[in-house]
């Protein structure tokens, strides 16, 4: 019994140690420091940045203003997200990007219409990695 008290930590930090560096993922913090505010006016990431599949978005806001819902397109142009899509709301979410166009909006009280929404591309494959391959 003790033994798997021990043992087990062990094997789970395995696991997130693998999950981690197996794939060439990085999560990127969106809005800076200032975060998922409407004081960004809409301007979420520096232009021109790549984002790949796996990668993923932290999100982080204060829940009295603000909340992200993962949306469709018609959702997006809209500001009007369904009653099935998925609500965040910790203020403090990472959210995983899927292949090809996502779309993310804030719907409390008028925050879309702040420019409280983003559509980011994600490439399929993987970012080339960055360490020096030293030959074998
Ligand atoms: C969120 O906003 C409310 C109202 O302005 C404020 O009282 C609270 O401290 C803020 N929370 C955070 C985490 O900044
Ligand atoms: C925001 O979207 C969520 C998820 O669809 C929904 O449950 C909620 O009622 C919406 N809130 C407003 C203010 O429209």
């Amino acid at each position: 019994m003790e033994l798997a008290i021990f043992v087990l930590p062990f094997l789970l930090a395995s696991i997130l140690y693998l999950g981690t560096t197996s794939a060439e993922t990085e999560t990127f913090l969106v809005g800076g420091s200032i975060g998922w505010a409407k004081e960004n006016n809409g301007i979420w990431f520096p232009s021109g940045m790549i984002f790949y599949e796996g990668d993923s978005l932290k999100f982080v806001f204060n829940q009295t203003y603000y909340n992200v819902v993962i949306v469709d397109k018609p959702a997006y142009d809209t500001c009007r997200a369904s009653e099935a899509a998925f609500e965040y709301n910790s203020g403090d979410d990472t959210i995983p990007l899927k292949k090809g166009e996502n779309f993310f909006l804030c719907n409390k009280s008028g925050c879309c219409e702040n420019k409280m929404k983003m559509k980011i591309d994600a490439v399929a494959g993987q970012r080339p990695t960055k360490r020096k391959e030293t030959g074998s």
